[in-house]
């Protein structure tokens, strides 16, 4: 039973039950009419409720039926909202907890509505690159105003019911009452209440217009169009609700049905759709049921008050956790939680935390220097230099003191975590959280499946993961991981772009152009042009042969490691991060290029995207299949929580899918005949190979 029907005195009441949001899915859909035209055809009933079991009125569109025929099975949801509109019995919507996207345009059909206090309201469907398609552009607007309804219309941000019922002259809600308890009896006593209203209200009914229209839209126009940059649904929001005002009830809701089926095949709907799936996928682990038992997490040991250390930390502090932070020397300790305060305090300055808060999430926080303090920590997270000697010292330390059962985590970016566990005794508690710069900021972290983790570590730090607010990704241990192994490539390609003619601007401003955050050149001043060096020598000790253009190397043997040092790619003014063109660069990759028998030629933007954009896809494959990543989804969450990947564009195995693969085959193949390039690198990962050849996709 998806939608529950019962009688109360005269009063219909069908219950939606549909766990866990109660999603319109077909049966639901089905459910809701059954039950009015039951409803309608006893002659005792006078008016009928429509309410929603456990957590929610309605969450809006059944997920499970996204992409599927059985999301247009009749009755639709339109059909729905007509049946109810058309009822000559009154129906009254009694909402609570959560009314979104089509759960709020089904209340909006409905003749009046009673909500109770603490019901979050929105239409979120932008979000996935969508509009609301069932009446919400339409009917929104009418009963909280123009310019609210676009509010939440094009951002699809939440708004409280309180907020909403309190507005002046709002006609969104009839009652509001204290609590999701008294609601249904408030709702059948509000239903008896106008059970003779001959001439019942209907929300299509009610008057449509901004007080200075014209002038309001144009406004609004340019504001949302600078605001959704690559996105076309903003403005086609805007453009339904615009409709609203100009066009007659029925000739705006069939405005809103072609917009809404133009979204639908719109790329960058299929991405953010592709995003919303992959962000659920994310959490689940193949091999681990999601019934495994998890460790209790309470407290939290931070080893290093660095750079990450101090980051990592607030994510805990943030989420009422206390952590106990250990350093070697008390001055490091100090440098450390001053960071942390004076990140706190710029946060309470811009008014994003109250002062309280701020003093409460500090009192959280534990500075120490002994070991023996972090002896009752159910996890510690290590965050020293990344030079293996320190690791094997530092958990040899932990193993020594650290209670049986807690879990001890690395966020090393590079060295081997089997190695690191082996330091200990316990190798089955040991994970790597590798968390990204700045650590309390970036939503990513790769959680790092050791050889020998135990399963119930590895489910418990997913879901901690989840409390502190990150998406996490299981990597295997594999150098760089996921993210680091894939964006070594694309370095190669940047540096291989310049030696071939490009300069570092025309790289980066082709990649922005794309749609990333930033391009290659720049993010390197921003990360430091040392740490790929570093990883450069490495390479050259392990794979002599490997090629790369040298000219990174050159820019860092005369210490231009990028914004700290005020020089790199570019130059900086002092405590300012825009990039300033420096001639001397360009002179020494021109001369790089003389001494390396290159002569530049010109490239275009389109052939820079798709050799740094193709380079991610194809150490991705390599990735995917030695099993180092669970699934293709998972790489693009890597990608665009963690390297700024343009969310409109749903990751680089997305944007592959959408290229076609074949597609990315043959123009790998292209790139291989380029002889300063190499070739090898080109040849297409196996995976990719077989996909392209049977006309798949990456899943
Ligand atoms: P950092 O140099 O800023 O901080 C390291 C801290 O560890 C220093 O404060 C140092 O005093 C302390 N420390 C050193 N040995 C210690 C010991 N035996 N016991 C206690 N504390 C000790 O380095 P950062 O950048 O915070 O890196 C730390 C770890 O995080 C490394 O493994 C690094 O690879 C990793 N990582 C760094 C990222 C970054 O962007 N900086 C990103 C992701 C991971």
């Amino acid at each position: 039973m998806t939608a529950e029907y019962k009688v109360h005195d005269d009063v219909a009441i069908i219950t939606l039950n549909n766990p866990p949001v109660n999603g319109l899915g077909f049966a639901t859909r089905k459910g809701i009419v059954d039950g009015v035209e039951q409803a309608l055809a006893d002659s005792k009933v006078k008016a009928i409720v429509i309410t929603g079991a456990g957590k929610a009125f309605s969450g809006g569109a059944d997920i499970t039926e996204f992409g599927k025929d059985a999301a247009f099975r009749e009755p639709n949801l339109h059909g729905v909202i007509t049946v109810v509109e058309n009822a000559d019995k009154p129906v009254v919507a009694a909402i609570h907890s959560v009314v979104m996207g089509g759960g709020l345009e089904l209340a909006l059909g409905c003749h009046y509505r009673v909500v109770a206090a603490g019901t979050k309201v929105a239409l979120p469907e932008v979000k996935l690159g969508l509009l609301p398609g069932a009446g919400g552009t339409q009917r929104l607007p009418r009963v909280i105003g123009v310019e609210a309804a676009l509010n939440m219309i094009v951002s699809g941000e939440t708004v409280p019911a309180e907020l909403l019922a309190n507005a002046p002259g709002q006609k969104l809600f009839d009652e509001l009452v204290d609590s999701p308890q008294e609601l249904e009896q408030a709702a059948i006593a509000f239903a008896k209440s106008v059970a003779n209203v001959k001439d019942l209200p209907k929300v299509r009914d009610l008057p449509c217009k901004h007080p200075q229209n014209e002038a309001y839209f144009g406004f609004a126009r340019t504001t949302v169009g600078a605001m959704a940059k690559n996105l076309p649904a903003p403005l086609k929001c805007l453009e339904a609700v615009e409709a609203a005002t100009k066009l007659k009830f029925d000739d705006g809701l069939a405005k809103e049905r072609e917009l809404f089926i133009n979204l639908m095949w719109t790329p960058e709907s299929r991405a953010l759709r592709h995003l919303f799936f992959a962000e659920r996928a994310a959490s689940k682990i193949d091999d681990v049921p999601s019934s495994t038992a998890l460790r209790e997490i309470k407290t939290v040991g931070v080893i290093g008050a660095g750079t990450m250390g101090g980051g990592i930390s607030m994510n805990f502090l943030n989420a009422g956790i206390p952590v106990t932070i250990l350093e070697t020397k008390q001055e490091a300790l100090d440098r450390g939680i001053a960071t942390i305060r004076k990140n706190y305090e710029a946060q309470v300055k811009k008014g994003k935390l109250k002062q309280e808060k701020y003093e409460e999430r500090m009192a959280l926080l534990t500075p120490t220097l002994q070991y023996g303090d972090l002896g009752n920590v159910d996890l510690v997270i290590e965050a020293v230099f990344e030079e293996m000697g320190v690791k094997e010292q530092v958990f040899q330390q932990l193993d020594a003191v650290i209670k049986p059962g807690a879990i001890l985590a690395s966020n090393t970016s590079t060295l081997d975590l089997n190695q690191i566990a082996s330091f200990t005794k316990r190798p089955e508690d040991v994970v790597g959280m590798h968390f990204f710069s700045p650590a309390n900021v970036m939503k990513l972290l790769e959680v790092v499946r050791g050889e020998k983790t135990a399963k119930d570590v590895l489910a418990t730090v997913m879901a901690l993961a989840k409390k502190i607010k990150k998406v996490a990704v299981v990597a295997g241990v594999t150098d760089g991981f996921i993210g680091n192994r894939m964006i070594e490539q694309y370095s190669r390609q940047a540096g291989f772009l310049i030696d071939e003619g490009a300069t570092p601007q025309q790289v980066d401003k082709a990649v922005e152009k794309f749609g990333f955050a930033m391009g290659p050149f720049r993010m390197g001043d921003l990360a430091g042009n040392d740490i790929g060096w570093a990883i450069r020598k490495r390479r050259a000790v392990e794979k002599p042969d490997l090629r790369y253009s040298k000219t990174a190397d050159l820019l860092c043997e005369k210490g231009r490691f990028g914004q700290k040092t005020g020089a790199g790619w570019y130059d900086y003014e002092p405590g300012k991060r825009e990039p300033i063109v420096n001639q001397e660069v360009l002179t020494m990759i021109e001369q790089y290029r003389k001494d390396a028998g290159i002569t530049p030629r010109k490239i275009s933007d389109e052939e820079i995207v798709q050799r740094l954009v193709f380079s991610l896809v194809n150490e991705a494959a390599h990735i995917l299949e030695e099993g180092f990543a669970q699934r293709a989804s998972d790489i693009d969450i890597v990608y665009l929580y963690g390297y700024g990947f343009p969310f409109f564009r749903g990751g680089p195995m997305n944007y592959a899918n959408e290229f076609g693969l074949f597609n990315v085959v043959e123009t790998m193949k292209r790139f291989a005949k380029n002889p300063h390039d190499d070739a090898n690198f080109w040849q297409p990962a196996p995976l990719l190979k077989q996909l392209a050849a049977e006309g798949k996709q990456f899943q």
